[in-house]
């Protein structure tokens, strides 16, 4: 038996990373998907991946910004099959990063509309289904940049911190009807998104430097936050709800003063 057997999942911003390998590995684990991304080639390739792992997918572009796709998204996947028991709203986008002199209005609402309210979007018109069963698990992708600065642009930053919050209230409203509610805050993860650090560490033979400060001196790969992700949609997490898990190689536990190591 898989650990997610019987169940359905959606996730957006399953095109690459984070999205595409907890796609992946929710499939092994015997879950069925409906996978969201605003880039269509991309999103079907990880179609196919799921197809490869032995799963099932339906895969349809949507822009987690707009609210009428994300509820026709819902809507689909309830179509297709009947149920829906875990939510990952993963899809995110980084801003700008520039002093604070040089902020845009436009930035900010850019970001807050994937990062933020795509997930409200989606908990918004996925909760009732949720409620009248009795039962769910919701996983966002939050970050370290959340918790800490130092790991994105103020944006960005905020938008995380604002989902780890949407995060705890959402469980505390959605608790009473066995719904959990819960973020990963990954650290250096090497994606799409990321990709400009490692091309640049990489050209200047510099890629043992990344991610160097983690304790655990490394950067991350999508697959280690996917399993912290599966951990927290399954049934094994069924008491812990309102939580933001960092996925971070120790970063977040540390002051990492400089001088303070040897
Ligand atoms: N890579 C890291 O180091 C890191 C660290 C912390 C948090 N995260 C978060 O992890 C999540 C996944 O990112 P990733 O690292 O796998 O990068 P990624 O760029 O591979 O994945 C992000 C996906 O979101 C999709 N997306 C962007 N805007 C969208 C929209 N409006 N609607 C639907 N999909 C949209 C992108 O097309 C992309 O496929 C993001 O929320 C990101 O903020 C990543």
């Amino acid at each position: 038996m898989g650990r997610l057997e019987g169940k359905v999942a959606i996730i957006t911003g399953a095109a690459g990373g984070i999205g595409r390998a907890t796609a992946v590995l929710f499939a092994r684990e015997g879950c069925k998907l409906a996978l969201a991304d605003v880039t269509p080639e991309e999103l079907n390739e990880t179609g196919n991946l799921v197809a490869q792992a032995g799963g099932q997918a339906m895969v349809r572009r949507t822009d987690v910004s707009m609210e009428d796709e994300v509820k026709a998204l819902i809507e689909a996947a309830l179509a297709a099959y009947g149920q829906v028991d875990i939510l990952c709203n993963n899809a995110g986008v980084v801003g700008q990063l520039v002093g604070p002199e040089d902020q845009d209005a436009e930035d900010w609402r850019r970001v807050y509309e994937v990062n933020v309210l795509g997930a409200v979007y989606a908990v918004k018109h996925l909760a009732a289904h949720l409620i009248q069963r009795r039962s769910g698990a919701i996983v966002n992708t939050a970050s370290v940049a959340g918790i800490r600065s130092g790991a994105g642009g103020n944006s960005y930053s905020a938008s995380k911190a604002a989902l780890i919050n949407f995060t705890q209230t959402t469980a505390c409203d959605l608790g009473q009807y066995n719904v959990r509610v819960n973020a990963v805050c990954p650290g250096l993860i090497e994606t799409g998104m990321t990709k400009p650090v490692f091309d640049y560490a990489r050209a200047k033979d510099k890629l043992w430097k990344v991610g160097h400060r983690c304790e655990l001196r490394r950067y991350g790969r999508p697959e280690e936050v996917a399993a912290a992700i599966l951990f927290l949609a399954s049934d094994e997490a069924g008491y812990i709800t309102g939580q933001a898990l960092p996925v971070d190689g120790g970063n977040t536990a540390s002051l990492n003063l400089p001088g303070m190591k040897f």
